[in-house]
């Protein structure tokens, strides 16, 4: 398995970084460990960081632009536009052109970059034309302010569409051994269609790496507390699902978290994780899965343990899942 993948006209390690949690999401964000994570990360060969206007409202980029400007020609950066902060301070879906054109100055700003190589669509907004949502990303290329466009929680439909108004040069959805809906068609087309494929969440939010046993662990404002899978009800009956995961840990001596990453790159040439942390060792452990080869029937008895219906609980809340397409 190469440890190298093909994103657009850039060739980046097989695994990025998600910087979400750093200001955003799962417990209380420590700005000093995320600035020793960020160094310490590219400094482990990690070549592609992912980032989002969305995460903190403008912090996370703010925190990649003031720790990594000096570093800033050492990774692919991406970023996501059209999930905003609405009028009532909450995240609301808004991706018309003059909001995506707004977005992405802002994200310039606080990127401390001229140009973002990889910029998406955090979602299709159903409201907007996708002539007009791919054709305002597409002025941006040719302004030099963004390199190429992703999307990102898209069907297949959507993918094609935008793919013939203009090159996509990537699609994140989520994926994991417990979340397999890019398994119905989305992933073959990015394999045939030369289009990178960025699984988000690769570990269950924690969950596949062993390190959500218990809901009362989570900080107030968790976004893991609104999400079912993690609800009271359902987290103790899925704990049961890291049983093969222990297993084949077991066998190459590593971590959860190593395995559940290794079984995703077995799937394909194209499959790019990205694994979030607020930590400088789980970036250097999760790194390490580049090492773990499974074998085809390893790959088939973690396909198996988590068939999707035993998985207790949806991935999102029903609001949240209605802005998906998959
Ligand atoms: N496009 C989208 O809509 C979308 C949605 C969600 C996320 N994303 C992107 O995907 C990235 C990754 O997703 P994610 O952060 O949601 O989920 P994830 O990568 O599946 O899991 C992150 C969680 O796992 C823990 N973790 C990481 N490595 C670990 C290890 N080796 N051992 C034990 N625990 C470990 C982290 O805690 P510690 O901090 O303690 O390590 C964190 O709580 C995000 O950063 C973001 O860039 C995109």
């Amino acid at each position: 398995m190469s440890e190298i993948r093909r994103l657009a006209d850039y060739e980046v390690k097989a695994i990025g970084l998600g910087c979400m949690s750093m200001s955003h999401a799962y417990g209380i964000p420590n700005r000093i460990e995320a600035e020793r994570t960020l160094h310490r990360a590219l400094d482990l060969g990690y070549d592609f960081l992912d980032t989002a206007a969305l995460y903190g409202f403008g912090k996370n980029e703010q925190l990649l632009g003031e720790v990594l400007e000096k570093r800033r020609q050492e990774y692919v950066l991406a970023s996501k536009c059209g999930l905003i902060r609405g009028p009532d301070g909450k995240r609301s879906l808004n991706a018309k052109p003059e909001v995506i054109i707004k977005t992405c100055e802002k994200s310039l700003r606080n990127l401390r970059t001229d140009c973002i190589d990889l910029y998406y669509l955090h979602r299709v907004d159903t409201n907007v034309p996708l002539e007009d949502q791919i054709g305002t990303l597409a002025r941006l290329v040719e302004e030099g302010k963004i390199k190429h466009i992703g999307l990102s929680e898209v069907a297949v439909p959507t993918i094609e569409k935008a793919h013939s108004i203009h090159p996509i040069a990537a699609v994140q959805s989520e994926y994991s051994l417990w979340t397999r809906n890019p398994e119905n068609g989305v992933l073959d087309y990015c394999k045939n269609n030369g289009i990178a494929f960025v699984a988000f969440s690769p570990l269950g939010r924690g969950f596949l790496a062993g390190a959500t046993l218990d809901t009362r662990s989570f900080a107030s404002g968790d976004l893991r507390l609104t999400m079912p899978r993690f609800s009271e009800e359902n987290l103790p009956k899925n704990l049961p699902l890291l049983e093969p995961l222990k297993k084949h840990a077991a066998v190459h001596n590593c971590s959860l978290a190593q395995i559940a990453l290794a079984w995703l790159l077995g799937k394909g040439q194209h499959i790019i994780p990205i694994p979030g942390t607020q930590q400088a060792g789980h970036a250097e452990e999760n790194v390490g899965a580049l090492e773990i080869k499974l074998s085809a029937q390893e790959m088939l008895e973690l396909d198996n343990g988590f068939n999707p219906g035993k998985v207790q609980g949806e991935r999102y809340s029903a609001a949240v899942l209605a802005t998906m397409e998959t």
